[in-house]
């Protein structure tokens, strides 16, 4: 911590549908309730994006709201990931459109980058490293998803957890203490299998002689829940430690801690591992859902906004996901 960090997040930003869909409209769809959803989850409602909202929309407004924020202007962004696993299209890359939308340079590399609900981790340090290598000075690393169409909504265990929406924040040069002090990224593919969308890639294309609705649902995410569960708490503390014994400094230390908004239930686990208390950790959950990449943005644009995330403090990031993926990233402000 002796040294000032060379680069830091510049500005916030965050965009979510119009559209609110409650508990109790999801019960008058499928034979679940408030009380089931709240109760195990933590979740009251989520927004659900119309057919313009798409995810390089999303990102694209996230990204103009973080940048204002930032003061930067497209021109000077170099480096544009979008993290997701609902892009517009499998090819191009959504971080093209986000590109042409908001009118950044040619000479940026512009990427996609699907490490489920730990994306957005992932794309941070991505991004931090390649500012890190010199050949970059402003990057925009966005998370946005819009889950709700890959969801199977006859599916009452799934459809109720998650939403759509999109954060992003500007990278770039650190002025002052404020910065990146830290990022630590973990996989273990062994349970690839545990939470998943199965078709649509090469092992079951979306388009073949034989694709009929009968297989629709492996275009949908499918989930053991309970098994995931144990391994996001164990993950998510896992991550958090070993993030904060490399930087020396014990979890009261954090100010703020943005978890993956997954399950209430996960974050107040975690909370008392790392003996913390809940009010500690922002949590927005019961307004999205679960927005895979784009939770942590999100949480951490409406934190900022909030009033929680203050000058000086330090931040603790810590997501799991499908991968089944994890990471935890330390930020001073
Ligand atoms: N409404 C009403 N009942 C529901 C329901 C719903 N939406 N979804 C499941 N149920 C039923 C189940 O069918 C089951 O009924 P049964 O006992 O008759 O078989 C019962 O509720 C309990 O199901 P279970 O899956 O054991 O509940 P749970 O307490 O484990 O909670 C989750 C389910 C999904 C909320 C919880 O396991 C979870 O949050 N897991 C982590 C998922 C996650 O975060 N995934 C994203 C990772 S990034």
């Amino acid at each position: 911590m002796a040294n000032n960090p060379a680069h830091a997040i510049l500005g916030t930003g965050s965009y979510a549908p119009e559209r609110v869909v409650t508990n109790n409209d999801l019960s008058k769809q499928v034979d679940t309730s408030d009380e089931w959803i709240f109760t195990r989850t933590g979740i009251r409602e989520r927004r659900i994006a119309g057919p313009a909202e798409t995810t390089s929309f999303m990102a694209a407004e996230a990204s103009r709201r973080a940048l204002a924020d930032a003061g930067v202007t497209p021109a000077q962004i170099d480096l544009v990931i979008v993290a997701t696993m609902t892009p517009d299209m499998p090819m191009p890359a959504t971080a093209c459109l986000v590109q042409h939308l908001l009118g950044v340079p040619a000479t940026a590399p512009c990427f996609d980058l699907n490490a489920a609900c730990s994306g957005f981790l992932y794309a941070l340090d991505t991004a931090w490293a390649m500012l890190a290598s010199g050949r970059y000075k402003h990057a925009l690393v966005i998370g946005a998803e819009k889950l709700s169409s890959v969801l199977d909504w006859t599916d009452r265990t799934t459809c109720v957890l998650f939403g759509d929406g999109a954060g992003a924040v500007v990278l770039g040069p650190a002025r002052g203490t404020a910065g990146i002090l830290g990022s630590k990224l973990y996989a273990e593919g062994a349970h690839a299998d545990m939470l998943c969308i199965a078709g649509g890639g090469s092992r079951h294309p979306a388009v073949t002689a034989t694709t009929a609705e009968a297989d629709a649902p492996k275009r949908a995410i499918t989930m053991r829940g309970r098994e995931i569960f144990k391994l996001a708490v164990r993950q998510m503390e896992d991550a958090a430690r070993e993030i904060l014994d490399l930087h020396g400094l014990p979890a009261g230390a954090v100010d703020c801690v943005v978890p993956h908004q997954a399950n209430l239930r996960i974050i107040d686990a975690i909370a008392q591992y790392l003996e913390l208390p809940t009010d500690r950790f922002f949590v927005n959950l019961e307004r999205y859902g679960n927005t895979s990449a784009a939770s942590i943005p999100l949480a951490l644009d409406e934190a900022r906004r909030a009033g929680r995330i203050q000058p000086g403090h330090t931040t603790l990031l810590v997501a799991f996901g499908a991968g089944l993926t994890y990471g935890s990233a330390l930020v001073r402000w």
